[in-house]
């Protein structure tokens, strides 16, 4: 039985090992799965909107019934506007727990009860995986082998920034 429209929300920057888990493993349960990019993400951005959505197209090529999509605005708003069903989320650790149990709170409040939220847990593989941290290794010259997909590392590489 598949679970109708989901949407994996993120900012992305970049993909990694462990987003491309969970987008498997929803893409699986779900009969579309949206992996909506957040335009207006409070966290200052390494790779440009056009960048992280190149990068997702890349990382998820050949899975099937993947969308790919940004929006700005709140979830709750692109959720009730393309008939979401559920949003799915990827717990890595318990520490995840406190405020992903508030946002899930809060979007079933915005939503009217519109929408569930689907925790899948994280491969322990990548439980200590996060963007910023595998960012900031990339930039300082460190091995992220395996950590994000080789596509996708290749990517970053041929996008690299000069910081000031
Ligand atoms: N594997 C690897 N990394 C993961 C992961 C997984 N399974 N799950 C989460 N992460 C990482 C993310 O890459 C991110 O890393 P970073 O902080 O270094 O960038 C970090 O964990 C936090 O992830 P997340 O909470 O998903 O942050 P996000 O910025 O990617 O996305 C939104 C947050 C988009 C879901 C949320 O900000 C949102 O809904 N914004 C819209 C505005 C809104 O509606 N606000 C009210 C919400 S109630």
């Amino acid at each position: 039985m598949k679970l109708g429209k989901m949407l994996y929300a993120g900012t992305f920057d970049p993909i990694t090992s462990g987003h491309l888990d969970i987008i498997r493993r929803a893409a699986a349960l779900a009969d579309e799965l949206i992996v909506g990019v957040l335009t207006n993400s409070s966290k200052r951005c390494y790779f440009t909107l056009d960048e992280r959505l190149e990068m997702i197209g890349i990382a998820t090529e050949g899975i099937g019934g993947v969308v790919i999509d940004s929006f700005g605005g709140l979830l709750a708003d692109y959720v009730k506007a393309n008939s979401v069903g559920a949003v799915v989320r990827g717990l890595r650790a318990t520490m995840d727990f406190e405020y992903e149990l508030q946002m899930a709170q809060m979007n079933a409040r915005l939503t009217g009860g519109g929408a569930e939220t689907l925790f899948l847990m994280t491969n322990p593989r990548y439980s200590f995986v996060s963007s910023s941290l595998i960012k900031e290794v990339f930039v300082l010259g460190g091995d992220i082998d395996g950590l994000v997909p080789a596509a996708v590392y290749d990517y970053m590489c041929s996008h690299r920034k000069e910081i000031k």
